[in-house]
C-alpha cells in the first residue's frame, strides 16, 4: 500500500534530493522509489538505522540526528523543523510514518497529568508550520490517524494527526495491520497539486 501511495506522489522533476523523517532502516519504504532521487537524506535519532538503511539500499545516505521536533527541549515546540526545510529549499520532504507517534512521545515525556496543555498545543503549532511550508516545499507524510487493539476494537487510540494537514490536497486513509492484535489506521497526504505532479 505504501509503495503504490508513493508511486503516485510525483514532486517536481527539479526535487533531486529526498529527505525522510523518521524512516527507521526503511523498511516500510521500496527501493525503487528510493532510486528516483540522487541524493538521500535521513533524519532518525535511531543509530542502528543509520548502518541499516544505507545497507539496505546499497547507498549513501546523509544522516542528520538533530531532533527537530524539539521533543528534547524543555518547552517541546517543532519550529527546528523550518531550519530542516530551508536546508533543502529544492528537496521532497516525507514524513515516514511519525507524525502520528509525536503526541505519544510528548505524553511519555510531560506524564499524563499535564500531557493535555503541552500535546494539543504542540500539535497545534505543528499544523500551522505545515501549513507555512506546503507551498513552498514538495511534502508528503503517512502517518497513524488511529490504533487499536483488536481485542478491545471500540477502544480506539486518536494520534491526533486529524487537524495536522487541514486543507491539504491528496488525502487516502486505509487500514494497517502491524500484528494479529494492533490496527492501525494510516492516512496519507501529499500537497502534490495537478499542476505540480506535470511540473
Ligand atoms: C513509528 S517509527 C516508523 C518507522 C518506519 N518509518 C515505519 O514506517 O515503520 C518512528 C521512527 O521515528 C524515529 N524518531 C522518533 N523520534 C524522532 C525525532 N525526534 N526525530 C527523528 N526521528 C525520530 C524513530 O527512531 C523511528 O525510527
Amino acid at each position: 500500500m505504501v509503495e503504490e501511495w508513493l508511486r503516485e506522489w510525483q514532486p517536481p522533476s527539479t526535487c533531486q534530493t529526498l529527505v525522510l523523517i523518521g524512516p527507521s532502516a526503511g523498511y516500510t519504504l521500496p527501493a525503487n522509489f528510493i532510486g528516483r532521487f540522487s541524493h538521500i537524506v535521513a533524519v532518525d535519532l535511531d543509530v542502528a538505522a543509520q548502518v541499516l538503511l544505507p545497507l539496505r539500499f546499497g547507498r549513501p545516505v546523509q544522516w542528520l540526528t538533530r531532533d527537530f521536533f524539539g521533543l528534547d527541549q524543555k518547552t517541546p515546540s517543532p519550529e527546528g523543523l523550518n531550519d530542516l526545510f530551508s536546508s533543502y529549499p529544492a528537496a521532497a520532504f516525507l514524513f515516514c510514518n511519525i507524525l502520528g507517534q509525536i503526541p505519544v512521545a510528548l505524553r511519555e515525556k510531560v506524564g499524563t497529568p499535564n500531557a493535555g496543555e503541552i500535546v494539543e498545543p504542540y500539535m497545534k503549532s505543528l499544523a500551522q508550520l505545515l501549513a507555512n511550508a506546503r507551498d513552498k516545499y514538495a511534502i508528503a507524510s503517512y502517518h497513524d490517524r488511529f490504533s487499536r487493539d483488536l481485542r478491545r476494537p471500540n477502544e480506539a487510540i486518536d494520534h491526533l494527526t486529524g487537524e495536522l494537514f487541514s486543507g491539504w490536497s491528496v488525502k487516502k486513509e486505509f487500514p494497517w495491520r502491524l500484528t494479529r492484535r494492533l490496527e492501525h489506521q494510516i492516512e496519507f497526504v501529499t500537497n502534490q497539486s495537478a499542476s505540480r505532479a506535470t511540473s
